[in-house]
């Protein structure tokens, strides 16, 4: 798990975007009023500590967490500025929804929010799928950014009884 640099100045041109409303999927900012839904959706696919980072994002105006959806279902979600100011992510993708773009649909979607909102650069926290980002955009790993933040951060045990 690395950071990852990304400019945010000059995105590149993304084909998800485009393919993913042809197929009906609308990726769009997520609106307060969703917050339990989103939260619980994160939860349910993801984990708790996701489904935290979610609600800090929820808890900015405008809000900043994205959404992907379609006929009324929650596809996937991405956030900014989470954990710490200028950070992408968490995002997650249904499992049964990923490989049609989706992924990246929200990903340019929250880039470009981020850019909106003032920053010139993003850092994508602690990297899971490095290639995933590799594919569209030009991204520079961080040196020294393993653990980086998220290092010595509590997390959930097995209860003893
Ligand atoms: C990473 C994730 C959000 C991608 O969502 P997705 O909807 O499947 O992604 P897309 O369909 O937009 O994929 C875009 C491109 O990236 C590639 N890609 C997607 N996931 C990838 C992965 N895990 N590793 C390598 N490449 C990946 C796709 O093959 C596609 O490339 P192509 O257009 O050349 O075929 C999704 O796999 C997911 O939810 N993973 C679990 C949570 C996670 O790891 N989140 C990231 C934390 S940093």
């Amino acid at each position: 798990m690395t950071d990852l640099l990304v400019r945010l100045y000059d995105l590149p041109e993304f084909e998800a975007e485009a393919k993913v409303r042809a197929a009906g999927v609308v990726v769009r900012r997520a609106l307060a009023p969703e917050r339990q839904i989103v939260l619980d959706w994160v939860a349910g696919h993801f984990s708790a500590g996701w489904r935290s980072e979610g609600a800090v994002a929820f808890g900015h105006l405008p809000v900043t967490i994205w959404i992907a959806v379609r006929n009324g279902e929650m596809l996937g979600f991405a956030c900014h500025d989470a954990t710490a100011k200028g950070f992408f992510g968490p995002t997650g993708v249904d499992e049964a929804m990923r490989g049609q773009g989706i992924g990246e649909a929200l990903l340019i979607a929250t880039l470009k929010g981020m850019r909106e909102a003032g920053y010139s650069y993003a850092v994508i926290g602690g990297v899971g799928p490095i290639e995933f980002y590799r594919r569209r955009l030009e991204v520079f790993e961080i040196p020294g950014s393993t653990p980086g933040i998220y290092g010595g951060m509590l997390r959930p045990k097995a209860k003893s009884e």
